[in-house]
């Protein structure tokens, strides 16, 4: 191990990361997982970096628990945005998890997603339509952003008039989710649990008055439960549904916009997939490993745990780094490069195990048609300066990139 690489990886601490970490965190994530895969952070919890070992962990749920009560009872405290992110599924164990995913997974349904097809692709056709009327436009905004709000509304039958506030609601309750927040990231968090409650409550009235379409509205199918007697209560209801909300927004635009700026960064991989556009569903995959959206996930021990000949003790918060598995060479052939051919192809961005995404089937459809339909119709973009990034280490994305068509 050369002494650059030594402190790199002794000195890694998540709560003190530079700006050149959230430019390009793969460096960092590599020395990691060659020198200290299974790393002892300052604050006493550990960081995985190697693809087996988060197999191992995402697949074992009894010792690696997802409930959070614990470890954010003193982050958040008495607190709405505590209330909203132990209530929701992905931060409970079974068998709460169980129930709960039985209901949404069932509102998901292949059908479900299928029959959203041709809406979303009217929807891309508008959007693009009004970038060509533009001419240079911003990536994010105009394009990446716009899609999963709409889809997401049409899941839940959000009225269009309605849809304006989901996204800020959705990137405020996530932000709270950064290892280390001020207080200013805390109460908006808080505001937005808040009103996001306050709009859910009158939306789910309305549709208790005037059911939709179970098979095709997951709100009236999480309201009227499984055919079995299986409801959830008022709570799980409202925060669940605050929860699809938001799992579906900040990751699936991070797609759209992450795969389009890498295509330009890589004009090889983006003129082969312009003459192949039969190569999308393995670059969304590839797009997807190479600049996961969701770079972290987080776990906690019940019991001792030996993990790569380190013992990490019962009751110790342990992060997932999906961005550093997702290119272990162990893995993966050639790593950091783009291929998008790439098969197989067996990446963690929607983790793996019990709590593996719920709507990965979605969000892939939004990716491919999104990136597909861009590309046939844009092929000339280029980037208009350097993109801005989100900031964040777990929801890896950006803010704005500014284009032009030609
Ligand atoms: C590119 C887009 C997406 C990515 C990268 C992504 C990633 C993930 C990951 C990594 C998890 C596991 C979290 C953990 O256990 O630590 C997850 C869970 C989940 N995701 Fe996604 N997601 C995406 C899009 C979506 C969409 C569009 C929806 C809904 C329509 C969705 C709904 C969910 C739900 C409900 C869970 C919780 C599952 C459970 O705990 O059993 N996601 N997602």
């Amino acid at each position: 191990m050369n002494a650059n690489a030594r402190e790199l990886a002794a000195s890694f601490d998540i709560e003190k990361l530079t700006p050149e970490f959230y430019a390009d965190p793969y460096p960092t994530y590599r020395t990691l997982r060659e020198h200290e895969p299974v790393k002892l952070l300052p604050n006493g919890s550990y960081f995985l970096t190697r693809y087996d070992d988060l197999v191992s962990a995402y697949k074992n749920t009894k010792l690696f628990s997802s409930d959070k009560r614990r470890e954010f009872a003193p982050k958040y405290g008495d607190s709405l945005l505590y209330e909203h992110h132990t209530t929701s599924l992905v931060f409970n164990d079974p068998p709460a998890h169980t129930r709960v995913r039985r209901l949404i997974m069932g509102a998901l349904s292949p059908r479900a997603i299928a029959e959203m097809e041709p809406d979303l692709i009217a929807l891309v056709n508008r959007l693009l339509d009004d970038i060509a009327a533009k001419g240079s436009f911003e990536l994010i905004g105009d394009f990446a952003s716009a899609i999963p709000v709409q889809v997401i509304g049409n899941l839940l039958d959000v009225p269009m008039e309605e849809r304006e506030p989901l996204r800020d609601w959705s990137l405020a309750i996530l932000g709270a989710l950064e290892p280390v927040i001020g207080p200013e990231v805390f109460a908006h968090g808080n505001k937005a649990v808040k009103d996001f409650l306050a709009y859910l409550e009158i939306l789910v009235e309305r549709r208790r008055a005037k059911p939709g379409n179970p098979e095709r509205d997951v709100l009236t199918r999480l309201i009227e439960g499984e055919d079995n007697g299986e409801r959830l209560t008022e709570k799980e209801l409202l925060h669940n549904c605050i929860f699809l909300l938001n799992a579906g927004h900040e990751t699936t635009t991070n797609l759209i916009g992450n795969g389009l700026v890498a295509l330009s960064e890589n004009p090889g991989e983006k003129k082969r997939l312009i003459e192949n556009p039969d190569l999308i569903k393995t670059a969304v995959e590839e797009i997807l490993r190479f600049e996961s959206s969701n770079q972290l996930g987080n776990r906690m021990t019940t019991e001792r745990v030996e993990l790569g000949g380190v013992t990490i003790s019962a009751g110790t918060p342990v992060t997932l780094c999906i961005g550093a598995a997702n290119r272990d060479p162990q893995q993966f052939a050639d790593p950091e490069k783009l291929d998008i051919g790439r098969t197989p192809n067996r990446h963690l961005a929607f983790a793996t195990g019990a709590h593996q995404c719920a709507g990965m089937a979605l969000a892939r459809l939004e990716g491919a048609i999104a990136i597909s339909r861009f590309l046939a119709r844009f092929p000339n973009y280029a980037l208009r300066g350097p993109p801005r990034r989100g900031g964040r280490v777990r929801f890896r994305g950006f803010l704005s990139v500014r284009c032009a068509i030609s």
